[in-house]
């Protein structure tokens, strides 16, 4: 099947011109003015952006925590993401405590298997390295395409790992090829804080960012930063929230250390007042970090525009208002944390990013697909448009006007972090692997056909010969 795209802008992280796109089966074949081929389908994109597909490197479907299960499953999460031009993205496996790696990674996969819209991959989330043979184990991942290590720095008594874990899995990283990812916060300076609200009888939503100061963000980002040095690995901070943790980073960045932040769509538009809305509806808001101050919206801006941050996720983990985030209606803490977002990344990071001045187009693409695509060992097979690169490709509509809403989304959540905000600019069509995934508003292709990527090396190339996994 052949499928040529005519007459769209074509904006890549680099490139900004108005031409075809011509596909051949599962990958870009040509590109240019008025190419002279025939298709089995032509689109006509005169008008719109012809967008590579956008990777998000952080999300949760399907998790255990906080004592429920996140709402979206693969497939649920997978088609919001598909909707908002989210054409690949790397979830988190969560090794449980004495589990082995290799039984996590089978569990995860058999949750996904058969519900796959869009193609995905798998970051580890490292929890217990008390057998020495997980150390081994761990150092065996990246060549299964599992190419990156995730270590919580916070959840004390859940997912959090102390600092030797930390470092040991650094250690392997620097020689295995993989790329650390931290959630950093200081977990037990917040579980103090915690105990001592809760002591108090402070028990509603907005103690949950009173009780995680931005300072021990900062702590904890300037640690993973110091450790990440010694054990010459490369690391990467993930939802950045706040000055504290922006500052570290831009530092370390400036010294030429091999540091990388995300910040997430909704930091730039949930700000700590949120929490404290009435009839418990501030929990909605209650995900980790927490909303911070308004003035750290202006911070994170000017940290994508310089690259100081190089990547915006969703950090998508939804509950339901009704029934899950109500678990904690009389303990902040036991609100289970996460919130939705897979659907609304582009439409609110185009409108109010580039829409209203704050980055260009092309940094646009290189923070939603592009960095992602490169940090996790995706490019160029995901992240651009170019021949060879699988024909992953949004075709957006910047002038169609949207109302978004819990009622409108795909996602299984029962609220939106941005209901009822308007935004000009739309996706269209989506194609993943030269087929047709979103068109005419609906799902065009059944749960089963995104695949499972198996990722290269950090700092390697992920070239179509890479077998998938
Ligand atoms: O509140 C959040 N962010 N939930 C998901 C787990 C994490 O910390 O990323
Ligand atoms: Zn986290
Ligand atoms: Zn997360």
């Amino acid at each position: 099947m052949s499928v040529l795209i005519k007459g769209g802008r074509v904006v890549t992280a680099a490139d900004d011109y108005v031409g075809d796109v011509f596909v051949d089966g599962e990958r870009i074949s040509l590109l240019g003015e008025d190419l002279d081929v025939t298709a089995d389908t032509t689109i006509d994109a005169s008008g719109k952006l012809v967008l590579p597909g956008l990777v998000d490197p952080h999300t949760h479907l399907d998790m255990p925590f906080g004592g429920t299960t996140t709402i979206d499953d693969v497939q649920s999460g997978q088609t919001a993401a598909a909707f908002g031009g989210t054409t690949c993205h790397v979830d988190f496996c969560i090794q449980p405590q004495g589990s082995t790696f290799a039984a996590a990674l089978d569990e995860w996969r058999s949750k996904a298997s058969g519900k796959q819209v869009i193609d995905m991959g798998y970051h580890i989330a490292i929890t217990d390295l008390s057998d020495p043979e997980r150390l081994e184990e761990l150092a065996t991942l990246p060549e299964q395409g599992v190419t990156s290590y995730k270590l919580f720095m916070a959840y004390k008594g859940a997912l959090q790992v102390d600092d030797e874990t930390l470092f040991r899995s650094m250690e392997v990283a620097a020689a295995s090829g993989a790329l650390v990812m931290v959630h950093a916060e200081n977990g037990d300076a917040i579980d103090v804080l915690v105990k001592q609200a809760l002591a108090a009888g402070h028990t509603a939503p907005h103690y949950h960012a009173l009780t995680r100061p931005p300072e021990t963000e900062g702590e904890a980002t300037n640690r993973a930063i110091q450790l990440a040095r010694v054990a010459g690995c490369p690391l990467y901070v993930v939802h950045v929230s706040c000055k504290e943790s922006v500052e570290p980073i831009a530092l370390a960045r400036e010294k030429g250390w091999d540091v990388w932040g995300e910040t997430c769509t909704q930091y730039f538009f949930v700000d700590q007042t949120f929490l404290e809305r009435p009839n418990f509806e501030g929990a909605k808001y209650v995900y980790t970090p927490p909303p911070r101050a308004k003035a750290n919206q202006d911070v994170l801006w000017n940290a994508v525009r310089t690259d100081v941050l190089s990547a915006i996720s969703t950090d998508h983990c939804s509950f339901l208002w009704d029934g899950q985030k109500t678990l904690g209606r009389d303990d902040f803490s036991k609100i289970p944390n996460g919130g939705p977002g897979l659907e609304n990344r582009l439409h609110m990071i185009h409108h109010f990013g580039v829409g209203e001045g704050r980055i260009t187009l092309n940094r646009m693409v290189e923070l939603l697909s592009t960095n992602p695509a490169k940090l996790f060992g995706l490019y160029p097979r995901k992240g651009t448009i170019a021949p060879g690169s699988d024909a992953d490709l949004v075709i957006f509509d910047p002038t169609r006007r949207k109302t978004i809403t819990a009622a409108g989304q795909h996602s299984k959540t029962d609220y939106n972090l941005y209901e009822g905000t308007e935004v000009t600019g739309d996706v269209d069509t989506v194609l993943i692997r030269g087929t047709v995934v979103v068109g005419d508003g609906e799902l065009k292709v059944e749960p089963g056909f995104g695949e499972f990527v198996a990722r290269a090396k950090f700092g390697e190339e992920l070239r179509p010969a890479v077998a998938r996994a």
